[in-house]
């Protein structure tokens, strides 16, 4: 069979940008050869931001067999306005994998651009990509699915009351600690445990410089875990895993600093609460119409998930949490590359 034509779409311009690379290059080496032909594309370079070339970023690996001439000037061709430069074969490709995090990449911005482009492309569309991104949104749509989550106060940039107003609020409601992050943000940047009300306002003038809106939420004690699941309508959960932070808290140090945290499989929670957890995750990512994969973030208090956040591309960095939950359901990474590639081809 001729092999698929796959552009890695990574990089970007999001704060994520470093962690994209990283997970790019890393299904750049695993895409077996002799079922594809992959090219990698800096998603900076779409629209025309001036990039260190990728094969040099903070990770330092060369990228194998990286020809951007050979179908990398696809989306400016089409973006030009000419679809006569788009040739029907030579240099279109079969599947974008889009190896993205954050804004312009898991936002929905790209993949309503390849929409348009009528090229397929790993993981979710999008309106779920916009909705997973949006904290505040999937709440609401996950509460309404009767999904345990958090509450919150949510605090926009221009219209930001008082912190003193702010605190009283909340110890009138799920008090302190409170957790304050921004809302559309992730890898835990801008996100804080605020143990004391003179604390707030330093807090959320951190995570109102992520975002023009943020969250004040109900700290949630207790074990964090986080469930992968692999599908479209109906996906399957992955073995839980457990984080546990070693600075107590798992920010961007301890996600992917190596050892910054230990991660435990099977998550060492009682069989009632991984019961809930993996159904709360299933529909999680149901109710925002998820395809390909999501990473659904909880933590446990007392027998009881409650949904932090829904991933939509989560990292695929050497320490990161899909690919070792694959691992452990016996999935080995370039194996759950041929299912993503899969799933985007499926009809469905
Ligand atoms: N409500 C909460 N209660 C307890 N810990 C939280 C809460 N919200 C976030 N955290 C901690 O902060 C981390 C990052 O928060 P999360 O909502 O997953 O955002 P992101 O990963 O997009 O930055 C979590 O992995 C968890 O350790
Ligand atoms: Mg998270």
């Amino acid at each position: 069979m001729k092999p698929l034509r796959v552009a890695v779409l990574m990089g970007g311009t999001s704060s994520e940008r470093e962690i994209s690379l990283s997970t790019g290059r890393q299904i750049m080496a695993a895409l077996d050869r002799e079922k594809y032909l992959p090219v990698s594309l800096d998603a900076a370079a779409l629209v025309g931001r001036q990039t260190a070339p990728l094969s040099s970023g903070s990770c330092g690996t060369p990228l194998p067999e990286s020809d951007p001439a050979a179908f990398g000037s696809f989306v400016p061709a089409a973006l030009s306005g000419s679809p006569a430069l788009i040739p029907e074969d030579g240099l279109r490709p079969d599947v974008v994998f889009i190896a993205l995090h954050g804004k312009g990449g898991e936002d929905g911005t790209i993949q309503g651009m390849l929409e348009l482009l009528g090229i397929p492309y790993t993981g979710s569309g999008v309106l779920a990509s916009a909705l997973a991104m949006d904290k505040a949104m999937a709440k609401r749509l996950l509460r309404a699915e009767g999904i345990p989550v958090p509450e919150e106060i949510l605090v926009r940039r221009s219209a930001r009351p008082k912190s003193a107003d702010l605190a009283a609020r909340i110890e009138g409601s799920f008090g302190f600690p409170a957790v304050v992050k921004p809302n559309a943000e992730g890898s835990t940047i801008g996100c804080a445990i605020v143990r004391e009300p003179d604390r707030l306002e330093e807090a959320l003038n951190d995570a109102l410089r992520y975002d023009s809106t943020a969250l004040i939420e109900e700290y949630i004690g207790g074990t964090e875990i986080t469930a992968g699941l692999l599908g479209n309508e109906e996906p399957e959960a992955l073995p839980l895993i457990e984080i546990v932070a070693k600075s107590g808290f798992y920010d961007y140090e301890a996600k992917y600093a190596p050892g910054g945290s230990a991660h435990i499989i099977p998550a060492r929670i009682s069989e009632t609460a991984a019961a809930l957890a993996r159904d709360y995750a299933i529909r999680s990512h149901q109710a925002l119409g998820c395809r390909g994969m999501s990473r659904v973030d909880m933590m446990v208090r007392a027998d009881q998930p409650y949904v932090l956040e829904v991933n939509t591309i989560p990292g695929m960095t050497p320490t990161s949490l899909l690919p070792e939950a694959a691992q452990a359901a016996g999935i080995p990474f370039p194996a759950l590359l041929d299912r993503l590639i899969a799933y985007a081809l499926a009809k469905e």
